[in-house]
């Protein structure tokens, strides 16, 4: 309630927090460095467009951009699991991962590794 207001059927954020939010288009095939650190990336029913090898290079990246204690949401029907290794689901959260502990500053480098296919 303190974020949010209600207009009829839908929830509007607050004008102040959305000031603070920038939107940008982004080909999640493009290294995202540039981008910046995430808490939070929220990249749901967006893998499936993409082959095996393609979404590990993409989870990298993701991990690449998220601190030690930063979470990733995917949809429901996606997972990391047996494509990589830089997330473990967190308990209980369904969708939800955080950094694999073991992985954590031991990230394989993504200028080596290379994108299959495309993601449409
Ligand atoms: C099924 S929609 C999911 C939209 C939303 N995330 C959701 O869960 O409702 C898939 C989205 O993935 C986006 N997408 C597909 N390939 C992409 C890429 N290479 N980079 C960024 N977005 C991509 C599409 O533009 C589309 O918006």
């Amino acid at each position: 309630m303190k974020y949010f207001m209600k207009q009829g059927d839908l929830w509007q954020i607050d004008a102040a927090l959305r000031g603070m939010v920038q939107y940008k288009e982004f080909n999640l095939l493009d290294s995202p460095k540039l981008l910046g650190q995430f808490d939070v990336v929220f990249c749901r029913n967006v893998l499936i467009y993409l082959d095996q090898a393609t979404k590990d290079v993409v989870l990298g990246r993701i991990a690449d951009l998220i601190p030690s204690d930063g979470v990733l949401f995917l949809g429901g029907a996606e997972t990391v699991l047996g494509i990589s290794d830089r997330f473990q689901p967190m308990a209980g959260q369904r969708g939800v991962y955080c950094l694999a502990s073991e992985a954590v500053g031991a990230a394989p480098s993504i200028a080596t590794r290379s994108l299959g296919a495309s993601a449409n």
